[in-house]
């Protein structure tokens, strides 16, 4: 690896592992070795040790990850460790070479670690690829508004897509980069373990549910996966183009609300 391409992995791990809610790195002499992602998931103890700290990011932490009965959920330190592991295999990750040759950086996700909702677009645009971030670009503001409607923040809940690298020229995903990147999705959800998932526009539901039925049938009601409810909506980026469809997108958010036992604002 050159110079420059070194500076630019430690820098996207740093940011990978900030996003993901570190906020401590471990003395130098303790090794901040990146596992593969199936590692990361397939560590699963047990038990999570009850020694681990978030400022003890060692091997052993990054390994203490994913436990998904309800009995034995993850407890937040070592949520953020995995989720900062598994970032840092997406930001090293080659597997669609196309998007890995244009990507300027992967964008894995952002928000609470311990999130009751998870919200799953596309794919990064220009904006997002640009600063690592989903959902910032002019889709992204409008989905800002739709949180804050619902009486969140976007710090409240955790943010990703389908694909962690931009597609040149927005285009759709392809079936086989939706599957390259399904195992950082599962993983995200499996940390996570969100009560609920909103899937924004047709390609997050298609891929999320394994569904062709259409965004405007998926709509309007609950779907499973894994332990986590599931609502499709309207992508933003469709409400930028037809205002009219932000009244059903409204009636999904309410849905979501009534069912979580809040009241919508
Ligand atoms: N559209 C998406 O689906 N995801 C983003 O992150 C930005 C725009």
């Amino acid at each position: 690896m050159t110079d420059i391409n070194f500076q630019r992995a430690a820098l996207q791990l740093l940011r990978d592992c900030q996003s993901a809610g570190l906020t401590h790195l471990p003395p130098p002499s303790e090794s901040l070795a990146v596992p593969a992602p199936s590692e990361v998931l397939q560590a699963a103890p047990e038990t999570i040790p009850e020694n681990v700290h978030e400022q003890d990011i060692s091997n052993e932490t990054l390994e203490a990850v994913v436990n998904t009965t309800p009995e034995n959920t993850l407890p937040p330190e070592n949520r953020v460790a995995a989720l900062a592991a598994l970032s840092a295999s997406v930001s090293q990750c080659e597997r669609c070479q196309e998007l890995a040759e244009t990507r300027t950086q992967a964008v894995f996700g952002v928000g609470n670690p311990d999130a009751k909702v998870m919200f799953i677009g596309e794919a990064p645009g220009a904006d997002e690829d640009k600063q690592g971030e989903p959902f910032v670009g002019r889709a992204g503001q409008l989905l800002t508004k739709i949180i804050e409607a619902c009486g969140w923040t976007r710090e409240e809940i955790y943010i990703c897509n389908i694909l962690r690298c931009r597609p040149p020229d927005n285009r759709n995903p392809t079936d086989e980069e939706a599957n390259n990147c399904r195992e950082y999705l599962d993983g995200q959800i499996s940390i996570i373990e969100p009560d609920y998932i909103v899937c924004w526009g047709s390609v997050a539901a298609k891929n999320l549910l394994n569904q062709e039925t259409p965004i405007g049938r998926m709509r309007g009601k609950f779907f499973e996966y894994g332990r986590a409810k599931v609502i499709c909506t309207y992508h933003p980026s469709y409400l930028l183009r037809n205002p009219a469809a932000k009244k059903p997108v409204w009636e999904d958010m309410k849905l979501l609300l009534n069912d979580m036992g809040l009241t919508p604002p």
